[in-house]
């Protein structure tokens, strides 16, 4: 008998989910991890620690704006950046110890180490070969750094160094305007940085829907956040101070130079999957470094899966919970599945940013029908309550249908709101649908209704 049904190598949120509801399925489970504590990236050094640096930051950002507006007077807190960490890295470690907590409570062992197959059916962990039924793959992704720069994560930095600079710089360089750009150049300006952005296309945050990116932009720019777009990185060099970044302009293949103490490339990430020793044993790759999986995450290997970063896809945590849930279900012998027209994508800036389904980009060049049901926060209470009227709600719909094929949000708490419209879309639900469904008063969410009154008769408000 195998020692385990399953094991699965890597404990982020694709492997720790897959691992919990593999056990909660009545298998027999292990999980194999490197790091000194459970989560992966998500929890130990990017969605986690990056939402405490954007809630701390926000706060402050608070007391400068809107305090003295509601009556708030007194002097504006001071940075003590040490506590500042101390808090984010509390916030990571009561997190990561509650997937422990969950591994001894759902009866799943944690194999501490790296993890290679050496066989079909065989994970080994520094000396100790262990056995399974099935192997899931769940090692996510690393950050790609551009050809030629040299990350030291101390003065040039992906998002993981950019976490745990030793001081706030005074300037500083982000190379990609996606989301971990925007969402820790957003972190840094709230705390006084000169923060400019460099991005290659014309557009920041690429493929998310074009009247949210320039609105998105506007706003940025107003916090404080310069952006060269069309611009070409072509160099980062580290001085005795600091960082020089090359760039050409794409419209005149003119350069310039931006000096910096810091600079954060986030330009991408790529799966991460070296030293497991998937090429000696055969697996089949897909693009761009991606392990290839049929639809039940299997690869051409029988009995080795994979999910999450490793595999096409959104590099989004959710999406890796929800394959490793599915995963679980299929090698118990259920149906798993995950709807990938239904994954919602959020930007934790303030305001935040959230999307879900097709934009309108995608529809017209796809030459379908549509209608659009827009509604301005500016016509919402709650919102202008709390200096937060900035942004929309943009709801898609058939237009013959009218059944909901997408939505775009920025405004407050949008991270939230798009799961209302994510669950319509799981039920097939039409605008109407939504426009029917009574929404509390005051609320953010009546935004969203209003824009799906907006794709019918009209929004009451606008
Ligand atoms: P990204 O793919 O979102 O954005 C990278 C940006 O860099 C693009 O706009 C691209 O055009 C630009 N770029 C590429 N090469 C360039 C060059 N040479 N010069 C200038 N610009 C260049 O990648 P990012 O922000 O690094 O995030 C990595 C992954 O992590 C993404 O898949 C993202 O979805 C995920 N993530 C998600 C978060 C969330 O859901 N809130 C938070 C952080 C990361």
């Amino acid at each position: 008998m195998a020692d385990f049904d399953t094991i699965i190598i890597g404990a982020g949120p694709g492997g720790y989910v897959a691992a919990i509801r593999a056990a909660q399925l009545g298998a027999r489970v292990a999980c194999v991890e490197g790091r000194e504590t459970l989560g992966g990236t998500c929890l130990n050094v990017g969605c986690i620690p990056s939402k405490a640096m954007l809630h701390a930051t926000h706060m402050l950002h608070e007391t400068h704006e809107n305090f003295e507006k509601m009556g708030l007077i007194g002097a504006a807190p001071k940075v003590d950046w040490t506590k500042m960490q101390a808090y984010k890295d509390d916030v990571v470690s009561g997190n990561t110890k509650g997937i422990e907590f969950l591994f001894k409570k759902n009866k799943v062992t944690w194999i501490k180490g790296w993890a290679t197959i050496p066989a079909p059916g065989q994970v080994k962990v520094g000396d100790e070969v262990h056995s399974a039924k099935n192997i899931v793959i769940a090692t996510g992704s690393e950050a790609s750094s551009l050809n030629g720069v040299e990350i030291d994560e101390e003065t040039v930095v992906t998002s993981t160094g950019a976490l745990t600079l030793k001081s706030v710089p005074k300037s500083m360089v982000v190379i990609g305007a996606g989301v971990i750009g925007l969402e820790m150049g957003s972190v840094y300006a709230r705390l006084g940085a000169q923060v400019t952005v460099v991005e290659y296309l014309d557009v920041i945050t690429p493929g998310m829907d074009a009247e949210v990116a320039k609105t998105f932009q506007r706003i940025l720019t107003k916090q404080g956040l310069k952006f060269v777009l069309g611009a070409a990185v072509q160099s980062v060099t580290k001085g005795k101070k600091g960082a020089t970044v090359t760039y050409k302009l794409k419209k005149d293949d003119s350069e310039a130079k931006i000096d910096a103490d810091i600079v954060l490339v986030a330009t991408g990430r790529k799966p991460y999957t070296q030293g497991l020793g998937l090429e000696a044993l055969g697996v089949e790759m897909g693009p761009r470094g991606t392990i290839k999986t049929d639809a039940h995450w299997q690869t051409n290997i029988p009995g080795l899966y994979a999910i999450g970063d490793a595999i096409a896809g959104p590099m989004l945590a959710h999406k890796a919970e929800d394959e490793g849930m599915a995963v679980a279900e299929v090698l118990s012998g259920k149906h798993g599945h995950v709807n990938y027209g239904v994954i919602p994508g959020v930007i934790y800036t303030t305001p935040e940013v959230a999307n879900v389904g097709q934009t309108e980009e995608q529809l017209k060049a796809e030459g379908r029908a549509y209608k659009v049901g827009k509604f301005p926060f500016m016509g919402n209470a709650r919102a202008k309550a709390v200096f937060q009227a900035e942004g929309f709600v943009k709801l898609i719909a058939d237009a013959t249908t009218d059944r909901i094929l997408g939505c775009h949000i920025i405004g407050p708490a949008a991270g939230d709101l798009i799961h209302e419209v994510c669950v319509a879309m799981e039920f097939g639900a039409s605008a109407q649908d939504l426009a029917l469904t009574c929404h509390a008063h005051p609320t953010y969410s009546e935004a969203v209704r209003e824009a799906a009154l907006a794709c019918g008769d009209g929004a009451i408000h606008a």
